[in-house]
């Protein structure tokens, strides 16, 4: 992703002097006439004139840890590192105070759209300081995606307002992918379909004001085939997914700021199960269900849309509660705007959504925003029927059925909470709010 968005960068004549501390790599970088390749740090830093602006792409953790410690010792007062990674929010928190006591500006970036889009242009969720931001503005919106004419790149707010704000988008991406995943096992379990009538009804999936790239991207998988042995290539890659952090760190950031976000931990928690070695044992004692039951190819289509709402809505939860708690931006319009092209996420609907923080920016949900409960009704029987035909099937589908449950719970004016709370007076003298009059109450348990 460096090169390509130093390629970017030059595609819009700005000068970037690259270093890559892999000879290979600084060679290939050294194809592109238009891009100064340094041999080492040293002469990369004797290139750039103060005040220096260097852009960090190195993967989250330890390498940003001693790429930033390195470059600390060579840095001057007034200087800024901007880190593109993936980084641990909290990481970047820490970073910013640090560099800060030495004069430096660092500023986490989130970039979204893997090489390509880094390449064609991202989407780029900014934080550091305001000024630090005006510094890289013009080069950022330069460089990033663009929807009628406005660049898909902003500012979060202060420190970790960016990162934020692209684990947020990742937590919603690992919503989304898990939502595709179980509606395409539903096909091929439940329908029976085969390989191309699924990939035509992906293409259904995301058509008209549905369509998304990942559902472009579903599409495209499903007509592949494996070029060693000739075989559909989702049939010949393993059950077992990888995760690189950002959507457990969501769920954490989640519980800690108290904001419910269960059909994304749903999501995280489906990737660790997948590999966990206890599904074996489970795969031989309790065998496959029974099929039953029949369900509508559109109803599928609904669900997955439905769910896809759901996934956002508690993403941008998350980030107005990080925002309040940490002093960041919490202008959700900001993020769907940015969202609209060059990330993972990019999709119709981030328009409608956008409008409709632009219209009420306290709505207290974007799923109770006219035209977003109006799409959510006209999905509710399939959503429904779909749920029930997994359910009855024995098809996982935990975000899916999660999402509806999350709607279903919100939409309910009196929950089932009531006797949660009876339980915890009574074992525990907890007490309780009354509907009737103000304070905590006891019953008489004896
Ligand atoms: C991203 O979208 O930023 C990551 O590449 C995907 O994250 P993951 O590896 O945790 O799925």
């Amino acid at each position: 992703m460096g090169r390509a968005l130093a390629q970017n960068l030059a595609d819009r004549k700005i000068t970037v002097i690259v270093f890559d501390r892999d000879a290979a790599a600084r060679s290939r970088t050294a194809e592109d006439p238009r891009l100064v390749v340094a041999e080492s740090v040293d002469a990369m830093f004797a290139k750039l004139a103060p005040p220096r602006t260097v852009l960090l792409m190195v993967n989250a953790g330890a390498p940003v840890e001693s790429a930033t410690g390195e470059l600390r010792m060579l840095l001057s007062p007034g200087d800024m590192i901007v880190d593109g990674g993936n980084s641990f929010w909290r990481d970047t928190q820490r970073r910013s105070a640090d560099l800060a006591r030495a004069g430096l500006d660092f500023v986490g970036l989130g970039v979204s759209g893997g090489e390509e889009g880094a390449r064609r242009g991202p989407a780029l969720m900014c934080g550091g300081t305001e000024a630090a931001y005006g510094r890289i503005r013009a080069w950022l919106e330069a460089i990033a995606a663009r929807v009628d004419g406005h660049a898909c790149a902003d500012w979060f707010g202060p420190d970790a307002g960016g990162h934020f704000v692209k684990m947020a988008h990742n937590a919603i991406e690992y919503g989304v992918m898990q939502a595709i995943a179980e509606a395409t096992q539903i096909l091929k379990l439940g329908l029976g379909l085969s390989f191309p009538e699924m990939q035509k009804e992906a293409a259904a999936w995301g058509a008209a004001e549905r369509a998304s790239y990942l559902l472009e991207l579903t599409q495209d998988i499903l007509g592949r085939a494996d070029r060693e042995t000739g075989r559909p290539l989702i049939e010949v890659i393993s059950d077992r997914a990888g995760q690189k952090g950002t959507g457990g760190w969501a769920i954490e950031a989640a519980l800690s700021l108290g904001v419910a976000a269960p059909t994304l931990s749903e999501a995280v928690f489906a990737r660790t199960l997948s590999g966990s070695p206890e599904r074996k044992d489970a795969v031989a004692r309790l065998g496959a269900p029974a099929r039953r039951g029949v369900l509508e190819r559109g109803d599928l289509g609904d669900a997955l849309f439905a769910a896809t709402l759901v996934c956002y809505a508690q993403g941008f939860q998350l980030i107005r509660a990080g925002a309040v708690q940490h002093g960041w931006v919490g202008d959700l319009a900001r993020a769907a705007r940015v969202w609209r092209a060059g990330c993972i996420l990019r999709a119709r609907l981030l328009t409608d959504v956008a409008s409709a923080y632009e219209l009420a920016p306290d709505l207290t949900t974007m799923l109770a925003a006219p035209g977003i409960a109006s799409m959510l009704k006209a999905c509710e029987p399939g959503w429904r029927q779909t749920v029930a035909f997994a359910a009855s099937n024995g098809i996982a589908a935990p975000v899916l059925s999660s999402s509806l449950a999350y709607l279903d719970a919100m939409r309910t004016p009196r929950g089932a909470t009531a006797m949660i709370q009876a339980m915890r007076d009574g074992f525990g003298a907890h007490g309780f709010e009354r509907i009737d009059k103000p304070g905590m109450h006891h019953a008489d348990w004896s």
